[in-house]
């Protein structure tokens, strides 16, 4: 196998232990899917696709998606890459991807891909690492992946091959937040961008770190999220984001 594979077997591996183990985290993402569910619009023709799907828990909410990853896993119903999607022009009602975005080195790229798939009134759906002042210290010292706040993004519309990882959880923030680049994606619509406060999550260790607080504590840290939600520069740790093709 080769690296890149290799590494994410392993971190694949890892996170099926997590969630076999953490009924917790089954719990808060149960919530994050919700909110995803939400988003779409039943109206529109076209099948629903997830790009990155990972160990596919989308799923588990929304049987109806078709789960892709850039690496093949028995579970998994496309093997492809978000930048070369294998679908027909205008054939697709949805894109979700969850915990995605941020591995998109050339984010104008794959939005010129997701344009050609997508219904004229199809959906983007993005849900992410939000960096706030409370969240900005812990996805920076506990998670491996850089949070790249000041690091610059490649807005190139062709990405060529070959192509590395890349992780910078801060870009979701920056481009649909900071509006960093206020004109950008052009040809779309942000129709939905809402940051909110997950301590709940951010204290349940996710895969990979250890549970901060008991199961039981659950539905008071949720209320406590939802009231700090009301100040998402301050308190945010996740956001949700939703395109439409103009
Ligand atoms: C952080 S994981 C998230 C997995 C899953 N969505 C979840 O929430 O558990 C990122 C996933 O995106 C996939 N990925 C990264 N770049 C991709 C690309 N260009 N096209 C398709 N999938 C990609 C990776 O293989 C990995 O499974």
């Amino acid at each position: 196998m080769s690296t890149p594979l290799v590494q994410h077997q392993t971190e694949i591996q890892r996170n099926l232990e997590a969630w076999q183990k953490k009924p917790l985290l089954r719990q808060i993402y149960a919530e994050f899917y919700n909110r995803i569910v939400a988003l779409l619009d039943s109206r529109l023709t076209g099948r629903i696709v997830e790009i990155g799907s990972g160990v596919g828990n989308l799923k588990l909410h929304l049987p109806s998606a078709v789960s892709t990853d850039l690496f093949p896993n028995p579970w998994l119903d496309v093997v492809c890459d978000g930048y070369e999607l294998p679908f027909a022009d205008g054939s697709l009602s949805h894109l979700i991807l969850f915990d995605v975005f941020h591995h998109l080195r050339a984010p104008n790229a794959f939005v010129r891909e997701a344009r050609r798939v997508l219904t004229h009134e199809g959906r983007l759906i993005l849900f992410e690492p939000y960096i706030s002042w409370s969240s900005l210290p812990v996805y920076g010292l506990f998670h491996h992946e850089p949070v790249a706040w000041r690091a610059t993004i490649e807005f190139a519309e062709v990405f060529p091959r070959p192509r590395d990882y890349y992780a910078a959880q801060g870009n979701a923030t920056r481009l649909f937040f900071r509006r960093e680049r206020p004109d950008w994606p052009s040809g779309w619509s942000l129709i939905h961008a809402e940051a909110f406060a997950s301590f709940s999550y951010l204290f349940s260790g996710g895969f990979s770190k250890r549970t901060l607080y008991p199961a039981r504590w659950l539905p008071r840290l949720e209320r406590l999220d939802r009231a700090l939600s009301r100040w998402p520069r301050l308190f945010g740790a996740r956001c949700l984001v939703g395109l439409r093709p103009l």
